[in-house]
């Protein structure tokens, strides 16, 4: 199993919408951590591009993630409903909104993609692939992890036949990974997710949400994980896409919380305006509203975009992503023997 020959027991989290740069993962993956390219809201086509520049940059190990389309039914009426609702945006911000369109992320593409480049990690979010793409990626040679949020969720991710789990706890930043856009929104955190998904499943698990320090790594993995998954703590690296409003907006210990307002899908981001305003009134309409928003969100307004972060954004340093790693796995093991020396001297 490839998170048992990592020299760090860090993963660097897919951050789609520029944020997971070639740089970035080739940084982690050459530091001993896992690095992740994000196909989300790419064309295949540039997914590729991405692959043959990390491979310019790191012979190590490094992974990919990929979204499972949503099949949920969409209720027009609603969407409808809030594209007047955000009327008033546009005219604010001087933009016309976009059709709310319908699509699959080029699905299959990129699923033969990654067969085909023999990506060496295969990760999925949104979702669980038929057993068939998980039992055709292993055979190609890509190991499988599918993102879970429940106890529920683990048990069809093993038996459909994945190698690993991301275990994806509340605190994370970004999209909830959960199979369904249904209510209500889990909000199960990761220490008792990690418990409940340990009791259902005996595959590896990836621990995710709201991690920022060694002591925080050696929490998940004494509580049974074999790697920590962060993607906000690499959020400020100079190696990241990360826009350079959000960038600046990481500092300070601003409230985050979990919306459908930017893309129709729950996602934890910074508290801003037009968080506050919409959240109760987005319907569950993904990708629909993630199409519908995009102008809103390229305005450049800090209060009108989707600043996605955990709930521990604060601590993200603008530290090269090789530091990131290697002083996660150094505070992990100090934690820990200095935990252990504690326990036994007390
Ligand atoms: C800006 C941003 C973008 C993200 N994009 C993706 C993505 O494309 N695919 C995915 O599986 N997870 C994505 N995530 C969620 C991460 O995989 C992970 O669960 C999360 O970052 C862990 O919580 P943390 O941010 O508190 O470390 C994203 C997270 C952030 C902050």
């Amino acid at each position: 199993m490839i998170l048992d020959q990592l020299s760090q027991p860090i993963v660097q989290a897919p951050m789609a919408g520029g944020v997971s740069t070639p740089a970035l993962a080739a940084a982690v993956s050459n530091a001993g951590g896992l690095g992740f390219l994000a196909a989300g809201y790419r064309t295949a086509d540039a997914v590729r591009e991405q692959i043959a520049t990390t491979r310019t940059l790191t012979a190590e190990p490094f992974g990919i993630n990929i979204f499972v389309p949503d099949t949920s039914t969409v209720d027009g009426e609603a969407l409808a409903t809030y594209r007047e609702r955000l009327a008033a945006e546009a005219r604010r911000y001087r933009v016309e909104l976009a059709d709310p369109a319908d699509d699959d992320d080029a699905w299959a593409a990129k699923l033969a993609l990654v067969q085909e480049e023999q990506v060496p990690v295969v990760s999925f979010t949104f979702g669980c692939p038929d057993p068939t793409v998980l039992t055709e990626l292993r055979e190609a040679g890509c190991t499988t992890v599918v993102t879970v949020t429940s106890a529920g969720e683990a048990l069809t991710a093993a038996a459909a036949g994945a190698d690993a789990l991301c275990v994806q706890g509340t605190e994370a930043g970004g999209h909830r990974g959960t199979f369904h856009n249904t209510d209500p929104v889990d909000d199960t955190a990761l220490l008792p997710l990690l418990r409940k998904v340990s009791a259902a499943v005996t595959v590896p698990l990836i621990a995710a949400g709201g991690l920022s320090g060694g002591r925080d790594v050696a929490a998940v993995l004494v509580a049974g994980a074999r790697a920590a998954q962060l993607g906000t703590m690499f959020l400020a690296c100079p190696e990241a896409g990360t826009n350079p409003v959000h960038r600046a907006s990481l500092p300070g210990d601003r409230p985050t919380a979990v919306t459908r307002a930017f893309t129709g899908r729950p996602a934890r981001g910074l508290v801003n305006r037009f968080l506050v305003e919409h959240t109760a009134a987005a319907p569950a309409a993904y990708p629909h509203i993630h199409h519908l928003t995009k102008v809103l969100r390229q305005a450049g307004d800090p209060e009108a975009m989707s600043l996605w972060a955990g709930q521990a954004h604060e601590f993200a340093r603008t530290a090269p992503a090789a530091d990131v790693v290697r002083d996660l796995g150094a505070g992990a093991r100090a934690a820990l023997t200095e935990t252990a020396l504690r326990w036994s001297a007390g």
